[in-house]
């Protein structure tokens, strides 16, 4: 069987921007994701600015983060912001009964946290705590941090050390308030959300008014549950002039099935690479569902879809605690992300916000640590091939590729997407999903492709500390043929490459 794809680019439609903030990541105070993961203290022997490792800053830099959403997650609806300012020595020590019921130091808090998003060039995503905290707590925490000077909680932060207000352009109210937020019926969380909404002030003049303010995320719903979503929008088309949203939330985490997750992140093969591939597939479902309530509610489309959570979850690695959600970060994983950022651009026109779950150490990470040693996983590796990317304007792809069978199964071959950026240069993203079979892409009306393929031995390969490069991006380039470019994509591969004329 002839089994290349032909890829045609449509240049001349004007698709939506990507939002760069699709590529948002996601630390929430979970097992190392802080502590070890970016925070060690400034007297660490680790090489550190301020507490912050140098190392992993220095990684993130170059996935051009836009946003950091922090801090949960189930944590944030626990969390109380005031442990978390002052002299480290008085913070308040609590367990994080979330997460491993460990004991909970609040050493990195508000101003580690924003130090944090500074060094690595991001923005911060802050998510309020509504399921045991109060509108009160939630309006002084966003007035300490954005509150030119002259009031009483902007000279505490001055006295805290940090004089000039910081930007909150993004507000979570509240996180999975049907279940580990406090477990709410959707009416009851939209009455809370509401006062949240009106309270939570922001006195950055130019992220208080107009297009630039700051975007209040809505709880959605997450996979298979409707109602919050349908009550959120049911609310909003008809509010008041005191409260108002920008964006409803969706997650969606890929499980391959079953409660708690089970999957292996190492030694699996075919069967369960294309059960985890055809269950993250289901994102592009859900999103459908998620945009049809919406458009019912706001046809004009003037909120955003946030999916500020989503990504593997599988069986904790043997021998760490369960509760801190450690998994290994395979080919397999770096081809989920693809394949979620891609769905992600096919609805730009709604997607306007994402966060994968979660940046280091816990979940689908984008970086390991222990110690003082780091790795980069091949989901890091996708996200910096992928920065091309970031606020490009869509360009709509057709391409029929086929399916590839696992048994009943069927997966889709290939997936592809592309975008111009701001000078007007042609990227394209190209899957090869089968396991097994390499592939070749034509893209009519480009003579030249030049990029980077990320591919593995196997599905399952994984970098470690010892052998940190097994999953790395190599050059690749197309050759002209007929009237097109022509570029051999390798299995189980993901390639971004510049095309041009
Ligand atoms: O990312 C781990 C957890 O998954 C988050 O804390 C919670 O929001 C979700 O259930």
């Amino acid at each position: 069987k002839d089994a290349s794809v032909e890829v045609t680019v449509d240049t001349a439609t004007t698709g939506p921007v990507i939002d760069k903030h699709i590529f948002g990541q996601f630390a929430e105070h979970l097992g190392t994701g802080i502590y070890g993961g970016v925070w060690v203290g400034k007297d660490s022997p680790i090489p550190n600015v301020r507490g912050i490792r140098t190392d992993v800053v220095t990684a993130l830099k170059a996935l051009k983060v836009p946003n950091v959403r922090w801090p949960g997650g189930c944590f944030a609806d626990e969390y109380h912001w005031r442990d978390g300012i002052g002299p480290v020595d008085k913070r308040r020590v609590q367990i994080n009964t979330n997460w491993g019921g460990v004991p909970e130091s609040n050493a990195f808090g508000t101003h580690e946290f924003m130090d944090f998003a500074e060094q690595i060039g991001s923005e911060a995503y802050i998510s309020v705590n509504i399921g045991s905290g109060t509108a009160a707590e939630a309006s002084a925490w966003i007035e300490y941090m954005t509150a030119e000077k002259d009031t009483t909680l902007a000279k505490e932060r001055a006295a805290n050390g940090h004089p000039a207000p910081w930007k909150v352009p993004i507000l979570g109210l509240g996180n999975e308030n049907w279940g580990c937020g406090g477990a709410m019926s959707a009416d009851h969380y939209v009455e809370e959300m509401k006062r949240f909404a009106n309270f939570t002030r922001n006195f950055n003049p130019a992220q208080r008014e107009g297009a630039a303010r700051m975007k209040r995320i809505a709880v959605g719903w997450d996979s298979d549950k409707l109602d919050y979503t349908e009550e959120v929008m049911k609310a909003w088309s008809t509010h008041v002039y005191s409260w108002d949203i920008e964006g409803v939330s969706l997650h969606k985490y890929t499980v391959g099935g079953g409660w708690p997750p089970s999957r292996p992140s190492t030694g699996f093969g075919n069967d369960d690479y294309a059960l985890m591939i055809g269950d993250t597939l289901s994102m592009d479902t859900l999103l459908k569902k998620q945009k049809a309530i919406m458009d019912k509610y706001d046809p004009e489309k003037k909120l955003l879809i946030a999916v500020d959570e989503w990504g593997a979850w599988l069986a904790p690695t043997p021998g760490s605690n369960p509760g801190f959600l450690q998994q290994q970060n395979s080919m397999r994983d770096g081809v989920i992300a693809a394949l979620n950022l891609n769905i992600f651009a096919r609805h730009a026109d709604r997607v306007k916000i994402a966060n994968i779950a979660q940046m280091i150490n816990v979940l689908q990470a984008m970086i390991l640590t222990d110690g003082s040693k780091m790795v980069l996983t091949p989901t890091y590796h996708v996200f910096r091939m992928y920065v091309p990317f970031q606020d490009a304007q869509f360009a709509p792809v057709k391409f029929a590729s086929g399916d590839y069978a696992v048994g009943e199964r069927k997966i889709p071959r290939v997936d592809a997407m592309a975008a111009k950026d701001k000078s007007g240069q042609v990227w394209v993203s190209l899957v090869n999903v089968d396991p097994d079979a390499g592939t070749s892409v034509t893209i009519p009306g480009f003579r030249t492709a030049s990029g980077e393929v990320l591919t593995a031995p196997k599905v399952d390969s994984v970098n470690t500390f010892a052998a940190p490069s097994v999953v790395a991006p190599k050059a690749i380039s197309g050759k002209a043929s007929g009237n097109g470019v022509t570029i051999a994509l390798p299995p189980r591969s993901v390639t971004v490459v510049k095309v041009s004329k």
